[in-house]
């Protein structure tokens, strides 16, 4: 079966109310000139923004996303964000274990494998983030990290309904830089190979694996013809809707 292609934009902490209600309202307008796209499109603005964004989206082919939620649906957690909020706002994919949270707030995969068992249980599909550090490619572990972060941090029952993979070089990430074609194709086949030992071939063989880390128009269609590559996570160039389209358009998926 054909893995749908998704191009999802996570718009990180980008996006007072008004700029990000016209992002959406671009971009709604550009794909409803599409018609019927032949990929899937996400967009993951900031939790503030969820609520006012998913009145822009709707009857539009543009699904919501958040950019995190926590692994508990409610508490005394000052600050996050349960899935349970979430899917009520109308989300139906929540990005996790995006390298800055790894970064950032010291997640390591046994709590990104909590949040997405959460996120899962509450009906939510998620975007599981994995990718190496420019250290870590340097020393050859690129493969050697990618695996294990897959073994750590996807959940045993996870499936290619409820689960997609993004695979981000952390080097890769807002610096213009990118690995090779070859590169990105030989870490994702490794990446497939890793999801069948833990959640069995016919899953593995459904579930789309993104790439992420410096995707834009002119570059989209040597990274999203490739054999093992589903989709792009896009950072920087979702904040204009000309770019995040022009992805989608470029690769000649929609
Ligand atoms: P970038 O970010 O496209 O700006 O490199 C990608 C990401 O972090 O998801």
């Amino acid at each position: 079966m054909a893995r749908k292609k998704l191009i999802a934009g996570n718009w990180k902490m980008n996006g007072l109310l008004s700029e990000g209600v016209d992002l959406a309202k671009e971009i709604v307008a550009e794909v409803k000139k599409l018609g019927k796209p032949g990929c899937e499109f996400l967009i993951c603005p900031p939790a503030t923004l969820l609520t006012s964004v998913k009145k822009t989206l709707r009857g539009a082919k543009v699904a919501l996303g958040a950019q995190d939620s926590h692994w508990e649906n409610k508490g005394a957690h000052t600050g996050d964000i349960s899935p349970a909020m979430i899917k009520e706002i109308g989300c139906t994919y929540v990005i996790l274990g995006h390298s800055e949270r790894r970064a950032d707030h010291g997640e390591t995969n046994e709590i990104v494998a909590k949040k997405a068992k959460a996120a899962h249980e509450n009906g939510l599909k998620t975007i599981i983030c994995i990718g190496e550090s420019e250290a870590e490619r340097d020393s050859g572990k690129t493969l050697d990290v990618c695996t294990s972060q897959i073994a750590g941090s996807v959940p045993e029952d996870s499936t290619a309904a409820d689960t997609v993979i993004a695979y981000e070089p952390i080097w890769a990430i807002g610096t213009g830089k990118t690995p090779t074609p070859a590169d990105v194709e030989e870490v994702h086949a490794a990446v497939r190979k890793a999801l069948a030992k833990k959640l069995g071939k016919a899953q593995a063989s459904k579930m789309r694996i993104l790439y992420g880390g410096s995707v834009k128009p002119g570059n989209a269609k040597e990274f999203l013809s490739l054999e093992d590559v589903d989709g792009a996570l896009i950072g920087g160039a979702s904040l204009k809707a000309a770019d995040f389209l022009g992805i989608a358009k470029n690769a000649g998926c929609c």
